[in-house]
């Protein structure tokens, strides 16, 4: 399977797709992206990645080219070249680069009739094995320094990129950003805990990206009939909680055995983790024994995933 990519109109041969030198994404990080993940060849929650393009182009003063439909026709144009099960669309669309011939070159104001950059390409997703997403990964926690406008899904991730390493370096799965003793959201996911019953994610304000799939987790809830709050989660909050897990787009729901070494909850995946995971996987008619263990009709036994 060659792999094609998607850059201003034109499927090019992902190894031969490149941007101009002076593209203000690449000089400003002055862009937005989306990454839209496909789990059983399915788009999950694709109209609402669509919307949240628009709003951030919208913030960012950078025209949205394309109707939601041409979008949607670009996306399917580009993932028929792809034989993926599960896979994610990353987008990216920079402001572009200047087309007049100036003498001095990177100005930072930028010019309203600049066309904009966009590219698509197409990564496969590696679910986390169910075994491993049963005992949970561990997190370590970092001042949030990041820009003030996180809740922008912009391709300024220098600092997110510094703290993802900086759980690997301590080989942590992620690392939880941490504003003032408040917690914001993780280095690319975001975060809910679980007490008594209760379920808590912190409430949206500008150091917290709108997840996608924290909408959806937060929309799943309510239809469980549990509770869910929107607010302030302390650092001890964090740490007394009677379960915790992050959220995101290409691996849906991760659960959190410890946070700085120390052990959350029962230290392992919590019931209700466990119960929104296997509610998702039913939603694709997928194999659904991550809760019960008790199904042996597909490829994740014969894969070798299902390790319990
Ligand atoms: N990031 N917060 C941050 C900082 C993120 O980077 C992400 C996702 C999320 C979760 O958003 P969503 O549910 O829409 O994926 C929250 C993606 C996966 C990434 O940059 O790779």
């Amino acid at each position: 399977m060659s792999r094609i990519s998607y850059v201003n109109g034109k499927y090019c041969e992902h190894n031969n797709s490149y941007v101009h030198i002076e593209d203000r994404g690449y000089q400003f990080a002055d862009g937005v992206y989306e990454l839209i993940p496909f789990f059983q060849d399915k788009a999950f929650l694709l109209d609402k990645h669509l919307l949240r393009l628009n709003k951030n182009l919208s913030e960012m003063k950078i025209e949205n080219i394309y109707s939601n439909d041409e979008w949607r026709s670009y996306i399917n144009k580009l993932t028929s070249y792809y034989d993926y099960t599960n896979f994610y669309v990353y987008i990216q669309v920079s402001r572009g680069a200047p087309k007049h011939e100036e003498e001095v070159l990177r100005q930072h104001h930028y010019y309203n009739e600049m066309e904009p950059t966009i590219f698509m390409y197409v990564s496969e997703i590696n679910l986390l094995p169910e075994d491993k997403i049963r005992k949970g990964f561990s997190c370590v926690t970092l001042d949030d320094l990041r820009w003030g406008m996180c809740n922008i899904k912009s391709i300024s991730l220098a600092y997110n990129a510094l703290a993802k390493n900086y759980a690997k370096e301590r080989e942590a799965f992620e690392t939880v950003f941490v504003k003032k003793g408040i917690i914001t959201e993780g280095s690319s996911s975001n975060i809910f805990i679980v007490k008594d019953n209760v379920f808590y994610t912190p409430q949206l304000n500008n150091y917290v990206l709108p997840g996608i799939t924290r909408g959806y987790v937060i929309e799943e809830i309510k239809t469980l009939d549990y509770q869910i709050q929107e607010i302030d989660i302390s650092i001890d909050m964090l740490e007394k909680a009677d379960e915790a897990f992050l959220t995101n787009s290409t691996q849906f729901l991760v659960p959190i055995s410890s946070l700085n070494k120390k052990i959350i909850g029962s230290g392992q995946a919590g019931k209700y983790s466990c119960e929104l995971y296997e509610k998702f996987k039913k939603s694709f008619n997928w194999c659904y024994n991550f809760f019960y263990n008790n199904c042996d009709c597909c490829n994740w036994k014969n894969n070798g995933w299902k390790s319990f």
